[in-house]
């Protein structure tokens, strides 16, 4: 039984976002520090995961979208892709029960068909199996990368364009918006990275576009459901304007 999550930062009355995503970082640094194998890292960030999956849910968070795997994320080691691939395999078994139980909708951004077979079987079925849920979206980011989300975007407007379904000076940013692998997410409203670095390392480039950014030094491996609460009630403080007064 997992305790209720700690969340009394957030005023009752407090605007929650509808759309949260965290660049989930810092997982090697926490396994550094404590002279641990960086793969002990990704396993307590896993652990993480959990937690704060969970007080999004007490939050009222309508979606979620963890960023697990970039698409540059292939230029480490073999063996450290070797152990996040385990690592993910393992969450799927391990909780998708629970975001069954918990009418989660589980959703992929990335082009995770490039994983493993096995990998994309388990994927495939985790989704199918939460298709009929109606509750809160967690989107796992999984070999994902913005600048190859617009280029995709990008070059099937353009085969449409050529071949005549498209009017090149019909697009505009809502049929751009459309395509997004987030679609079907509400609006982004928050992006949250941990470990202290401030970039978004090809997360969400144009979703982020009027999201509300928090750099918070905590590692991922620590953040938990009172970060969360922290990072909403920050939220809560900020004035968005889009462009207008
Ligand atoms: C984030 O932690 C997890 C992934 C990118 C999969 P890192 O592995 O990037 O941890 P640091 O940045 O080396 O501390
Ligand atoms: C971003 O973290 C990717 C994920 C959290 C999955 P990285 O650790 O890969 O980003 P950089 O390399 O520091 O920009
Ligand atoms: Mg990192």
């Amino acid at each position: 039984m997992s305790t209720a999550p700690n969340l009394t930062a957030v005023p009752a009355t407090a605007t929650i976002p509808r759309h949260i995503a965290i660049i989930m970082d810092g997982n090697g640094r926490w396994a550094k520090q404590r002279f641990l194998p960086r793969v002990a890292g990704h396993k307590a960030g896993v652990e993480a995961v959990r937690k704060v999956t969970r007080a999004a849910r007490a939050l009222g968070v309508e979606a979620l979208t963890l960023y697990a795997f970039s698409s540059e994320n292939w230029r480490r080691p073999e063996e450290e892709i070797g152990d996040l691939m385990g690592l993910l395999r393992l969450f799927i078994r391990s909780d998708l029960d629970e975001l069954v139980r918990e009418n989660v909708r589980l959703r992929i951004i990335g082009d995770y068909r490039r994983f493993a077979p096995d990998i994309v079987n388990l994927v495939d079925d985790a989704v199918a199996r939460t298709a009929s849920n109606t509750g809160p979206l967690l989107a796992i980011a999984l070999n994902y990368g913005a600048q190859a989300e617009l280029a995709a975007i990008a070059r099937r407007l353009a085969e449409h364009a050529v071949a005549g379904e498209v009017d090149p000076a019909a697009i505009d940013a809502d049929m751009i918006e459309q395509a997004l692998d987030t679609a079907a997410l509400p609006p982004l409203d928050l992006m949250i990275r941990t470990s202290g670095e401030q970039r978004l390392s090809n997360f969400l480039l144009w979703q982020a576009a009027y999201a509300e950014l928090l750099f918070v030094d905590t590692l991922w491996p620590d953040f938990d459901a009172a970060a969360l609460a922290a990072a909403v009630a920050a939220f809560g403080q900020r004035q968005r304007r889009y462009g207008g007064l």
